[in-house]
């Protein structure tokens, strides 16, 4: 069997670190093609390197651009790459830009398309990653679900048929580097200037487009972190920089120590050594309830809903709404106690990603 990955951001590339070594040994050929949507080393090479997964074999070097430019200029350099490569299964991962262009190009030459993360809904169509995982889901031939909720929505949309449950890749991923930073095996991260790792501090993230877009909203978000009683260590994605930038907005303020973004290990770590997290990320969000953090998500909701049971992660659309009191009570809780389960799997989610590809070729 040959599959050929397509990835090009930053969560794309932690899913396929256990892809990657599920493919290793396995007998069948694992082609990666990097389709260079991200392409800072903080946001690429460092997880190749920190991860161990082997370089692209293929590189498109597209970068950034509108959604209509980016997409389709991985549409573009792809084309060739799949019908020269002729794989069995394209594999793509979650909802971005080159998720899309990477299921769209294959579909259309009529390769399988296998949709790793499929059925994940937010239900919000302001959101770019909702049209992507949308249309791929409706595109891809096989939808590898991490979760029955995910499941549920897959069948919601009349594509019962096409979906299996695998369990999510990043469990894997995650669990195994957290044993990595807990056996010591890695340096101690590089926190922002002003963070005294010995100290409890917040560990936080903002990226989406609806929280940095908007100068009067990204404004509010920061001054909100910013009232915190606990030092913020603000691992500033280059979207929230650029357009802090661009809205001469100080990210340095109150609380917020801002700095650059961590390597995979790095940012186990820091969650590890943190009181909780505050983020829009989804991977984040999950990341925190894997590593037994409270999570304060600045969104309306949230695609990974068995978080918010036992309040491991509540939903703050708009801190100012809730007043700074309550914003700040929220955000600072205690770590929760309830019980988790496993709703995400049992860290085995790529090998089974591979033995399902697999199987359902034959
Ligand atoms: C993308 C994904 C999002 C994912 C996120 C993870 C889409 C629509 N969005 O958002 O789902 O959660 O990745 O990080 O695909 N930039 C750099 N260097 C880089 C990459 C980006 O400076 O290496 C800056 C550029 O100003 C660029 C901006 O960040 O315009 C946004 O990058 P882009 O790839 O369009 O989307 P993300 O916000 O990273």
């Amino acid at each position: 069997m040959k599959v050929v990955s397509v990835v090009g951001a930053r969560p794309q590339l932690v899913k396929l670190a256990p892809i990657a070594a599920a493919f290793a040994g396995s007998g069948h050929e694992h082609v990666i093609v990097h389709t260079g949507q991200h392409y800072d080393a903080d946001l690429s090479d460092v997880f190749f390197t920190g991860l161990g997964i082997p370089d692209p074999d293929v590189h498109l070097g597209v970068g950034s651009g509108s959604h209509g430019a980016q997409t389709g200029g991985v549409l573009t350099a792809i084309d060739p790459v799949l019908a020269e490569q002729r794989p069995d299964w394209v594999l793509v991962y979650g909802d971005t830009n080159s998720t899309l262009a990477g299921a769209l190009s294959a579909v259309k030459q009529h390769i399988r398309v296998a949709h790793l993360e499929a059925g994940l809904r937010s239900f919000n169509r302001r959101m770019p990653e909702e049209h992507n995982r949308v249309l791929t889901d409706h595109a891809a031939d096989l939808l590898l679900a991490p979760t029955e909720e995910a499941l549920r929505h897959l069948a919601n949309e009349g594509l019962a048929e096409r979906a299996v449950l695998s369990g999510d890749v990043m469990v894997d991923v995650c669990l195994r580097v957290r044993d990595a930073v807990l056996a010591g095996e890695h340096a101690r991260p590089t926190l922002p200037d002003g963070i005294d790792p010995d100290q409890p501090y917040l560990v936080a993230t903002l990226h989406r487009p609806d929280n940095t877009d908007d100068p009067a909203r990204l404004a509010a978000l920061v001054a909100a972190l910013a009232d915190l009683p606990v030092p913020v260590a603000l691992l500033a994605h280059p979207r929230l920089v650029a357009r802090a930038t661009e809205q001469g907005l100080k990210l340095n303020q109150g609380a917020v120590h801002a700095g650059r973004p961590l390597g995979y290990a790095g940012l186990v770590a820091a969650v590890l050594g943190s009181v909780g997290v505050v983020t829009d990320s989804g991977g984040l969000q999950k990341e925190a309830y894997l590593l037994g953090r409270a999570c304060t998500t600045l969104r309306p909701e949230t695609e990974w809903v068995e978080t918010l049971e036992g309040d491991w992660n509540r939903l703050i659309p708009d801190p100012d709404a809730l007043g700074r009191p309550a914003w700040i009570e929220a955000a600072t809780r205690p770590t929760p106690s309830a019980e988790q389960g496993l709703p995400y799997g049992d860290g085995h989610a790529a090998e089974r990603v591979v033995e399902i590809l697999a199987q359902r070729l034959g």
